[in-house]
């Protein structure tokens, strides 16, 4: 990209502004706080530039919320649903030519033979059905869930509960409350304890936990912590915890909507801490923005024993008539868009381009790019206490000095809104956390350029 960023403009600009003051006025008040800062209306994008409607371009740290893999409006992407759309839109679960491509190149990334797939068009549809899926696996006794305290898996669990008296038959819906895990974080234990001589009390405290409550049937988790802050478990946390939720059955589901489909550098972040799911949601990546999310997990789980899998024929299909809302029943696991021919088209053709730009190199380049710079910037600057980086998910701590870590929310919101006027555009959260998740196809010289705009920005606002 040749595409150089404009400097010091005024953001968000008339036609936005016009925009927005009428939009407002229709639009729920439930939208992010990033909206409300700074009410640009974009209009195009191109690999790792946006534009709003006055003109205005931005290199984009933000990603469309973590969709955008393959860059923004990639050609070939958008060239396989253009040609989709002249084809088919919706035949439900029947098999469409480009299903079984992806479905054989998943069963390779993956690397698991035992995995089945489903598909899904949102991230907490994908999560309702794996945490499902569980519960049709999982006995009476055992369907607890236990979860990291600072996790985010969607929004929707309230929907399954709303029709628990028409859909109660076979799988009683109607989750048990969760069990609260602190995640480990080690720039903020939850704990107290200090990283040297810790001796990785987190594991063996979430160990503690989910021993004492046999009714956890299912460990939810993020590999990486998304949403949360942008936070990794310490390594050999994993090791000791899985240990012990194959001893307790307790079945792990790796929520992957932010993590998968490379964001982390690998295809799965499960790869780099050596964990084996039982269930996997991913990605919010996989369609390149087109809605489109996968659940993949255990044949034994995921399949009726007998039904489909191994045998299709009438009588094993009549079996399955009888198992009422259970996951594995039939029409237990479809929904009306996931896996449409379009989502479809849009996943087979981002794996390619996965592979055309052989995207893990790039990413590690990009990601030491930026990551080495950053953490430069940390040893200059009392105000950034940590980054974080796992591929091309990085998460920087503002804070008031490194002394006290105080989260400095004021100088992430005056970063968000000063790096928009230099021509960056960033995503900051609650907690003083800057969030960089750009496309996974940032080129070298727009990885140069954004981190130095984010340097003279944050130099021109202590
Ligand atoms: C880790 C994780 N899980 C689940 C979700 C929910 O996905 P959706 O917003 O598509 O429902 C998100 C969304 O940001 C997420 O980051």
């Amino acid at each position: 990209m040749t595409n150089s960023v404009d400097s010091k403009r005024i953001v968000p600009n008339e036609l936005s502004m016009k925009i927005w003051s009428e939009e407002k006025d229709y639009l729920s008040t439930g939208i992010t706080r990033l909206t409300y800062e700074l009410p640009i209306s974009f209009h195009k994008g191109k690999n790792d530039i946006l534009w709003d409607v006055d003109g205005q371009s931005y290199i984009d740290w933000s990603g469309g919320t973590l969709t955008i893999s393959t860059g923004h409006c990639n050609e070939n992407v958008s060239e396989a649903i253009k040609k989709q759309i002249d084809l088919l839109w919706n035949v439900h679960d029947h098999p469409i030519p480009q299903r079984i491509e992806v479905l054989k190149k998943l069963r390779k990334l993956l690397g698991n033979d035992n995995y089945v797939y489903q598909f899904y068009s949102g991230g907490s549809e994908a999560i309702e059905a794996a945490i499902r899926a569980a519960y049709s696996y999982q006995s009476f006794r055992k369907r607890k869930i236990a979860s990291f305290r600072e996790g985010f898996h969607g929004k929707t669990r309230g929907s399954i509960m709303a029709v628990h008296a028409l859909y109660g038959k076979s799988v009683n819906p109607n989750y048990l409350a969760p069990v609260s895990i602190p995640f480990p974080k080690c720039y903020r234990c939850p704990y107290d304890k200090e990283k040297e001589s810790c001796n990785l009390f987190c594991a063996s405290e979430t160990v503690r936990i989910l021993e004492s409550d046999p009714s956890i049937g299912m460990f939810i988790f993020e590999p990486i912590l998304g949403t949360g802050g942008v936070y990794g478990p310490p390594p050999g946390f994993w090791d000791i915890v899985k240990k012990a939720c194959r001893e307790l059955k307790i079945l792990l589901i790796a929520d992957e909507i932010t993590a998968g489909a490379y964001r982390t550098g690998t295809f799965l972040a499960v790869e780099q801490l050596n964990i084996s799911p039982d269930l996997v949601v991913f990605g919010k990546g996989i369609g390149s923005g087109f809605p489109a999310m996968i659940l993949a997990g255990r044949k034994d789980i995921m399949c009726y024993p007998g039904v489909f899998c191994e045998d299709n024929s009438s009588s094993t299909i009549k079996k399955a008539e009888f198992l009422g809302q259970d996951f594995r029943a039939l029409g237990g696991a479809s929904t009306t868009f996931g896996g449409n021919p379009l989502a479809i088209a849009a996943i087979n053709a981002t794996l390619k381009e996965f592979d055309r730009l052989d995207i893990k190199s790039h990413i590690r380049e990009v990601s030491n790019i930026l990551s080495s710079e950053l953490l430069k910037m940390v040893e200059s600057y009392n105000v950034l206490g940590e980054v974080r980086t796992w591929g091309l998910l990085i998460g920087v701590e503002l804070v008031t000095d490194k002394k006290t870590k105080m989260p400095n929310q004021e100088l992430a919101i005056n970063l968000y809104h000063r790096c928009a006027e230099n021509g960056l555009l960033i995503k900051m959260d609650d907690r003083g956390i800057i969030h960089i998740t750009p496309p996974l196809t940032l080129t070298k010289e727009n990885a140069i350029k954004s981190v130095q705009i984010f340097e003279d920005t944050l130099k021109e606002l202590l």
